[in-house]
């Protein structure tokens, strides 16, 4: 039986990148099918649409979906709906992607790739869960109108709803729980208790759901405090589930602690173990077309890919371990580049993965 891999590249640096990682998924020759589909700009300005009926169809057909990036200056102007964001916000939710994994790990060969000194990052491997379908993301109701009250009486105001229903919370915990277990056994539920009622809700959700998981320690955290321990003392944490906004956030401060957020790659499930697996870091447009992006978080991305929707450790941990080869050869690409190493483009470090694995 052969697994069916929605394969969608997106914008930017995000065809070099998953070129790259599509490579070293053929080099291991496994019955996979890779489909290709646009996603995106690109999406849009082939078919008027970011994430097209024919991209969602086959993505929703797949045992999992390899993702590049999306996003382009060139489209801010459009509309929110027709937006390259919308194809990524369209995929979770259509799926039910809920859970999204966001490891922030330092390689030990990087570790003056970080702005923070060395002894306070050295070892960091800490995971962010971030609930990825529900939150002000998505609440309804949303939008721009005149204020029907208060203070501003008549002006245009925005507006968005954050909500969260109790199942919704219990879920994410569980897997917060779980993923403690199969570490050091510590979670940290971060939310803003103190003002929000949604955050009240979380809490007590969390608190109640931990009474299974009597072997984990569970904290709590405001979010601005959390904002602030990361940079502290970041290898205090183990653990970190929270909400879709202030997961969004803590997710890329928590990458930059590595200082190579080219490096990080992601998963997002839903309940029946199908995934969408990508790169932390987004299409960057800037440096397109050039031949230099960083194709290893996305390689990386693949590996959770082969680990978490098709069971297969033994792969994942090759690919895995091919990175860590590459890396302790002194190979870089320009983001993670200092002197004494040696420079290479993108396909150059997917032609040493290969070599390694
Ligand atoms: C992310 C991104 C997205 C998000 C954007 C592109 C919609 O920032 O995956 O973290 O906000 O979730
Ligand atoms: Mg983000």
């Amino acid at each position: 039986m052969s697994h069916r891999i929605a394969v969608l590249p997106g914008d930017g640096i995000g065809h070099e990148i998953i070129e790259q990682a599509v490579r070293v998924l053929t080099a291991l020759n496994l019955p996979l099918t890779l489909e290709h589909a646009p996603v995106g700009g690109t999406a849009f300005d082939l078919h008027g649409h970011p994430l097209p009926p024919a991209t969602l169809a086959l993505a929703q057909s797949s045992a999992a979906v390899l993702f590049g990036a999306v996003g382009d200056w060139k489209y801010d102007k459009l509309p929110r709906e027709h937006r390259p964001e919308q194809a990524i916000l369209g995929l979770r939710k259509a799926m039910g992607l809920f859970a999204n994994f966001r490891p922030a790990i330092l390689y030990p060969e990087l570790a003056n790739a970080s702005s923070l000194k060395p002894e306070v990052v050295s070892g960091l491997d800490l995971l962010i869960l971030r609930e990825l379908t529900g939150d002000i993301y998505f609440g309804q109701p949303r939008g721009i109108r005149n204020a029907p009250d208060g203070a501003f009486k008549g002006e245009r105001e925005g507006f968005d709803t954050m909500r969260y229903a109790e199942s919704e919370i219990r879920r994410i915990a569980h897997l917060g729980f779980q993923a403690a277990q199969k570490r050091q056994g510590r979670l940290c539920s971060v939310d803003k208790a103190n003002v929000l009622e949604t955050s009240q809700l979380w809490r007590d959700v969390v608190t109640d759901v931990a009474r299974e998981y009597p072997d984990v320690e569970l904290s709590h955290m405001y979010v601005d405090n959390a904002a602030m321990q990361l940079v502290r003392a970041p290898k205090a944490f183990d653990v970190i589930v929270t909400g879709n906004l202030f997961g969004d956030i803590l997710s890329d401060e928590a990458s930059m602690l590595t200082g190579s957020i080219g490096m990080l790659p992601s998963a997002s499930l839903n309940a029946a173990g199908q995934g969408l697996y990508e790169p932390s870091h987004g299409s960057a447009p800037d440096i397109a077309g050039q031949g230099i992006a960083n194709p290893l978080a996305t390689i990386l991305s693949a590996a959770m890919l082969l680990r978490y929707s098709l069971n297969d450790e033994a792969s994942a941990s090759r690919i895995e371990a091919a990175v860590r080869k590459v890396l302790s050869d002194g190979l870089r690409t320009v983001d993670i580049f200092e002197p004494g190493t040696t420079k290479v483009s993108t396909a150059a470090m997917g032609d040493a993965v290969l070599a390694a694995l």
